[in-house]
């Protein structure tokens, strides 16, 4: 049986993950690759990379797509000029309200964009929205919280089950508090902090001259679109990639790197003209699903949840989440992988004009309580000319924004698999075997000379050193052999070559196959072509 307990035991134990500085106790939310983990890791960025950006062909358009398109890429720093957050809405917006609950000792943090407070295991609490209230107050009292946040904002009086809630002003949002509250005190008041990590720069280090370790990679993207759009010669339809680090300082961190405070993204800004951005947004949400399916996620695993209406941010026609069935939630739960957003043009457009107001539609700069805009954009043009039309406009953006770790997760927790296969003397033994797809494998094949004499361990080591220029291979004489093939099924290497006495009259050796336990021979100068043609399926 799959668990999380079994899995995370695994990757510390073959060397997966590790807690980040764990000799001194470890550090909450910090995960540290290890020599099988980082292999893992750089095959799912470079599966990206290559599926995304690098191996796509403008000049044919994906079946699916709506026309032909450019993808080109971009490595931008971690710290940015501070204005970029202020404009970007992250210095404003991008916090999480936070209540303890006394009794309990858990903690609840307010999700914004599905308008309902969150224990820190993605477990619902209660909801937010008038209609659900009715159904998940009985739960609200059970669990002993008091707290929540209406969306309706206009509300001063709430009966539901002929119980009159009252209603308290805190913070500028509003509270509704049980009215049978005695254990009012059991949670502590709403706080607020920004999830950004502030940094100065500089030696002196003075207020001014702070700013924040990103929280995302996208900014950096649209603060360089002209740069790339002037020395690139894209034209639009066009997408540009990055992968790189992002950093949040989560209340509570938990699952394993699910949610971690520092971590990996995988973010594409695609640019489109706005009348083709719907048509854009359903190719990059079913070609997203499509890319996880494709490297082993199964089905029933996977699902895209369109967010409702009021889900979604002011300046958004459409955002899709896909999401996988982690073993660490229950049954029928899902966590999030990746996001699909139509962003519509407000990030170009505030890093033009300034920081746009939430409030108002169409979209106008927010205004500071001086009357003068709150945060001043660029000022630089950030419009594009179409030449076949001379029309200029702001394009519309598409992101598909996947985390690298999640992913990885993801993969770990597909590929964990316990069957049943022979050992050594031929009896059924329980097999744990990662089930990793060839081409995320951090090992791709291990080379074994069957006993470590009559010739076979030197032909092993020149068939390791042929391999190792194509592949990331693995040598191993020590022990038997049914245990060496244990050893890579639970590192997930999709084949197992064997050197035996057979080999010394023919060249041939044995390929096992991780899944199927089949066995074939090939001859030694065909294996680069064999697995080759294996891995990449
Ligand atoms: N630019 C849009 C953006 O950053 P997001 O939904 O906040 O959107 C995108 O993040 C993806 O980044 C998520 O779907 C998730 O895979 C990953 N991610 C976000 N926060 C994370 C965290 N604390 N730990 C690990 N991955 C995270």
């Amino acid at each position: 049986m799959k668990s999380m307990e079994k899995i995370v035991s695994l990757c510390k134990r073959r060397g997966f993950l590790f807690q980040s500085s764990e000799i001194y106790g470890g550090i909450q939310g910090f995960w540290d690759y290890g020599p099988l983990g980082v292999e893992l890791k750089r095959n799912v960025k470079e599966a990206w990379w290559q599926d995304m950006i690098a191996g796509h062909n403008e000049l044919v358009a994906p079946e699916s797509a709506p026309g032909t398109f450019e993808m080109v890429g971009l490595d931008c720093t971690i710290i940015m000029h501070p204005q970029v957050w202020k404009c970007s809405g992250h210095f404003d917006l991008f916090h999480d309200h936070m209540v303890d609950c006394r009794e309990s000792k858990k903690r609840y943090r307010f999700d914004q964009v599905r308008g309902r407070w969150v224990e820190y295991q993605d477990k619902k609490v209660f909801v937010a929205t008038m209609a659900e209230q009715e159904q998940e107050l009985d739960e609200v009292r059970r669990r002993g919280m008091k707290f929540f946040k209406l969306r309706n904002k206009d509300a001063d009086k709430l009966t539901v089950n002929d119980q009159s809630l009252t209603i308290d002003k805190l913070d500028g949002t509003t509270q509704v508090l049980a009215p049978d509250a005695k254990e009012l005190d059991t949670l502590t008041a709403p706080r607020e902090y920004n999830l950004m990590f502030k940094t100065t720069v500089g030696a002196l280090g003075g207020e001014d001259d702070f700013t924040f370790l990103r929280p995302e990679t996208a900014q950096g993207i649209f603060v360089n679109f002209k740069n790339v759009l002037d020395s690139s010669r894209v034209s639009i339809p066009f997408g540009i990639g990055q992968i790189g680090k992002s950093f949040r300082n989560e209340i509570t961190p938990r699952n394993f790197t699910f949610r971690s405070r520092e971590f990996e993204q995988m973010e594409i800004e695609f640019f489109c003209a706005p009348d083709q951005s719907h048509d854009w947004y359903r190719y990059w949400r079913d070609r997203r699903l499509a890319w996880y399916k494709s490297l082993g996620l199964s089905d029933e695993a996977l699902i895209m949840r369109e967010h409702h209406q009021d889900e979604l941010a002011h300046y958004s026609v459409g955002t899709a989440d896909i999401e996988y069935a982690f073993p660490f939630l229950p049954e029928g739960e899902y966590g999030e992988l990746e996001g699909i957003a139509h962003r519509g043009d407000f990030d170009l457009r505030s890093h033009m004009e300034g920081k746009l107001d939430p409030k108002t539609s169409p979209m106008t700069v927010e205004l500071g309580e001086d009357g003068k805009p709150k945060h001043r954009g660029s000022g630089k043009d950030l419009t594009y000319r179409d030449e076949a039309t001379n029309e200029k406009f702001v394009p519309h953006v598409i992101e598909p924004s996947a985390g690298a770790d999640r992913g990885v997760l993801a993969f770990l927790c597909e590929a964990y698999t316990e069957d049943e296969a022979p050992d050594e003397n031929g009896k059924m033994q329980t097999r744990v075997v990662m089930k990793l797809h060839p081409r995320l494998a951090p090992i791709k094949a291990a080379i074994f000379p069957l006993v470590k004499k009559d010739g076979m361990p030197e032909v092993a080591q020149e068939i390791y050193g042929t391999l190792k220029k194509h592949f990331n291979v693995f040598y191993d004489e020590k022990g038997a052999v049914g245990r060496r093939y244990r050893r890579q099924d639970e590192a997930g290497t999709p084949f197992c070559i064997t050197v035996d006495t057979e080999t010394m009259t023919d060249r041939t050796v044995t390929i096992r196959d991780r899944d199927s336990l089949k066995q074939w021979r090939v001859n030694i100068d065909d294996l680069t072509a064999e697995l080759t043609r294996r891995i990449n399926v």
